[in-house]
């Protein structure tokens, strides 16, 4: 049975692999991504931040003692729109686990967890290309509002 529980400060590594083992093959859709970065001293410090508090909160999917998913979410300021938001930074759940309605869990935990601190929306950034992600979200509710663009200078 999959169980979800909010990480202690303590569970900082859990987080930084689950972030590296979930987001492996995600150089496909990035090739300026810092591969081995949640493993890396900034990655530690990111995920230290993301569980220090300060309206910042996860959710880690245990399968028994495994760690097989999570979600990180911290709040997005905004303050030209309306609503109060929560931004999913990342999730993800690793690949053996995928396609079991964990993701699905996870969201609708951080839904339940935003509608008690008085958030009214969620949002989350994905990928152009990662029509999984993408799919995934609009399944769950997400709908298309803002395109990101770069370019080389
Ligand atoms: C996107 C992602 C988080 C989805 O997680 P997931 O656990 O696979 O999501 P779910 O299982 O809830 O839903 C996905 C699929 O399972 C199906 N599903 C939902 N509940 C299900 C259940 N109880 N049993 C079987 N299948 C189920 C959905 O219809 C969907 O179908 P598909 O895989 O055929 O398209 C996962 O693919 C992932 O980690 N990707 C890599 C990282 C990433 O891209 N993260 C998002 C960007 S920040």
């Amino acid at each position: 049975m999959i169980l979800i529980s909010q990480p202690s400060p303590e569970d900082v590594h859990i987080l930084q692999h689950l972030n590296h083992e979930v987001f492996l093959d995600n150089q496909k859709y990035d090739d300026d991504l810092v591969m081995g970065w949640a493993l890396s001293k900034a990655g530690e410090r990111y995920f230290s931040r993301l569980l220090s508090g300060k309206g910042n909160v996860c959710f880690i999917a245990y399968d028994g003692q495994i760690p097989v998913g999570y979600i990180a979410c911290s709040p997005k300021k905004v303050s030209y729109r309306k609503s109060r938001y929560l931004e999913i930074d990342n999730m993800g759940v690793v690949p053996a686990y995928r396609s079991k309605g964990i993701g699905t869990k996870l969201v609708s935990r951080v839904k339940q967890w935003a509608k008690q601190h008085h958030y009214q929306k969620l949002f989350v950034n994905s990928y152009f290309h990662n029509s999984k992600a993408i799919a995934f979200y609009r399944r769950n509710g997400f709908a298309e509002i803002d395109l990101g663009l770069e370019m080389g200078v």
